[in-house]
């Protein structure tokens, strides 16, 4: 795996990959990496010719500096995993590479950044985009893939590419889970063992509303979700939604994209996760 930490050295190599018609799919990541992250290169592998990931832990989309401090930075054995799945292309700046000082930033990104996740982390979503819109500068990727598992930011960065037209097709990949049904992040390791048998509440919850849907019990539903994880010692939940899958409004029986999303406090940490229920 070639590894770069300066912009200008792997803008080079990528241009002379692309000269000779190679088809770049890039995978940005926080680092910290597991198998969530590993199967999207390994889908990556499936769409092109050269797969490019990023390790940069993002300061501007942190809200909380402590959050930020604590985010686990494994470097070496990060680079092990992506050897072992024969990633091409690392690109791990450090911020200076990334950022000028006082550099300001705002994208139009409609209601989305005010809903779910955009309500419970202002300017959240303001860091993505900014960073994300800097590394598809940087790579100019014909194909780029995002988890499910950030199910909004997945809706945020495509209002990007359609909002500022950028060349990039965007490819949704479905979440790597846990055998007991967690869904991975590089957060779980924070969990203390109590906290990580509470966490499993997350996913049960959603199984359970997936088994049981039926589009004219939503509000129902809804309660009975809200109520099982509140109940859970340990968890405390920030959101519970079925939506509405492409605006992330509340879902109604003619919804044609449904989607259940939560994210809870579990412990000190805290997770997302949600489950499709209806795909148009
Ligand atoms: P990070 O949290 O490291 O996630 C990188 C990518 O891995 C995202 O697209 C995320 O949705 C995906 N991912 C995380 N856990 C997953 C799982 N269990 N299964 C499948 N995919 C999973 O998301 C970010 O980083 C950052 O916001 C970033 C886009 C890199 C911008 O800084």
């Amino acid at each position: 795996m070639e590894n770069f930490t300066k912009k200008a050295a792997l803008q080079q190599h990528l241009a002379k990959l692309k000269a000779d018609g190679a088809v770049i799919t890039f995978v940005p990541t926080l680092g910290a990496l597991h198998q969530g992250h590993l199967s999207l290169i390994q889908q990556a592998q499936q769409l092109g010719n050269v797969v490019v990931c990023s390790i940069f832990v993002n300061p501007t989309q942190f809200n909380d500096p402590k959050d930020l401090e604590k985010y686990p930075r494994p470097i070496r054995d990060d680079i092990k995993k992506l050897e072992q799945v024969n990633c091409d292309v690392l690109f791990n700046p450090d911020v200076t590479e990334m950022y000028a000082s006082n550099e300001k930033w705002h994208l139009d990104i409609g209601e989305l950044e005010g809903l779910l996740e955009g309500k419970f982390r202002p300017s959240h979503y303001q860091g993505v985009t900014q960073v994300v819109y800097k590394l598809f500068n940087i790579v100019k990727p014909d194909i780029a893939l995002f988890g499910q598992k950030d199910y909004q930011q997945f809706l945020v960065i495509q209002k990007m590419v359609d909002t500022l037209k950028l060349p990039v097709e965007l490819v949704m990949c479905p979440i790597v889970r846990e055998p007991d049904g967690l869904a991975m992040s590089s957060r779980n390791i924070h969990l203390l063992p109590a906290d990580r048998q509470h966490a499993l509440i997350l996913s049960k919850t959603l199984n359970k509303i997936k088994q049981g849907f039926n589009p004219d019990n939503i509000a129902q539903l809804k309660q009975q979700a809200e109520a099982a994880i509140s109940n859970e010692p340990g968890v405390e939940l920030a959101y519970f939604e079925i939506a509405d899958g492409d605006t992330l409004h509340p879902a109604n029986r003619n919804t044609k994209n449904i989607v259940a999303l939560i994210a809870a406090k579990v412990g000190k940490t805290r997770l997302i996760d949600n489950v499709v229920l209806v795909s148009p």
